[in-house]
């Protein structure tokens, strides 16, 4: 009997796709560079499932093209490129890896406070460029991060883990905004929107993106922020408006921004690239191999379950 037909919509780690080629058959989109609406329809024809990432759209036009698609497993957290009830619909498996990335996610979103902060991206480029002529006493003078206030919008897995850090190790006065306060809540305390945007001298943006949370950061919100305050962006592009925020920063009504993510990425606005107080890096928040590799053993193992026929470790939440 012939085997079902997986898409393998990414460059991933072969050696870890290897044991799903008992069950399906692979067709391997072996590049970086994620498939167009267009492309990806006409590479799913007849394909069972497709094991893909946060960049490959998922609709109700797409299903509607592609009537074989039976399952969906990502690699990523977040999962916004589906239109999950779409995919319900017509009675998709779907599963996503929540967890395998927490701890490097965190790890790297201070890191970004931290480095935006202290102007080390500014401070980086200057030396390399040799314009460094020596010491000066108020050279890239950053703002202080240990023991200030830092505002989380979003208080899932990795804004829980960003508090506990933050409040542990850095002494920092940890408060959080999230639709609704989380229950023992032990590192960080809940603020309405408003006030957290106020008080926060750096806030980080975790919140998963949707169309309630799109241009949840826009100008209003920039607006309410302390002109020495920081922002980080490790969520998602569109969770900040980037032209708002690139007019903040050029204004001086925001001190600087670290931003992992961007709407409309890999583009990013071109008045932000114009911006020295942007630090600017290219979605790699979960970037190290060990926790990208556990992002793609966590696809695997719920398509190697689906074939067992039974339920998949991680599906998307209802
Ligand atoms: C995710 O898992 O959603 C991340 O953005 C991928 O790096």
């Amino acid at each position: 009997m012939s085997k079902p037909k997986l898409l393998v919509a990414r460059r991933l780690f072969p050696e870890l796709l290897e044991p799903l080629r008992a069950h399906y058959e692979l067709d391997l989109h072996n590049s970086d560079t994620a498939l167009e609406p267009a492309a990806l329809r006409a590479r799913l024809q007849g394909c069972w499932g497709m094991l893909g990432s946060g960049s490959e759209r998922v609709d109700a036009e797409l299903l509607a093209a592609c009537p074989a698609l039976r399952a969906v497993a990502l690699i990523t957290v977040g999962y916004n490129n589906l239109d999950v009830p779409a995919c319900r619909a017509r009675g998709l498996q779907l599963s996503h890896a929540p967890g395998v990335l927490t701890e490097t996610t965190a790890e790297f979103g201070l890191s970004l406070l931290l480095a935006t902060a202290r102007r080390v991206g500014e401070g980086e480029r200057y030396v390399r460029a040799g314009h460094w002529q020596g010491w000066s006493i108020d050279q890239f003078a950053g703002a202080p991060v240990c023991g200030t206030v830092l505002g989380i919008v979003g208080m899932g897995r990795i804004g829980g883990v960003i508090a506990r850090r933050a409040a542990l190790g850095l002494d920092m006065q940890v408060r959080y905004f999230n639709r609704q306060p989380v229950a023992d809540c032990e590192f960080a305390q809940w603020r309405p929107l408003p006030e957290l945007l106020a008080e926060a001298d750096h806030l980080m943006v975790v919140v998963p993106y949707s169309a309630a949370t799109h241009h949840l950061i826009g100008a209003a919100e920039l607006a309410q922020m302390k002109p020495s305050a920081t922002l980080i962006n490790i969520a998602r592009g569109g969770v900040v408006d980037d032209r708002a925020l690139a007019a903040a920063l050029r204004a001086g009504r925001l001190a600087a921004a670290g931003l992992d993510v961007f709407e409309g990425e890999p583009a990013v606005a071109p008045e932000l690239l114009a911006c020295e107080n942007a630090l600017l890096t290219p979605h790699i928040a979960s970037s190290t191999l060990p926790t990208r590799q556990a992002m793609v053993q966590c696809a695997v193992d719920n398509l190697l379950a689906w074939a067992r026929g039974e339920p998949g470790p991680t599906p998307i939440p209802a």
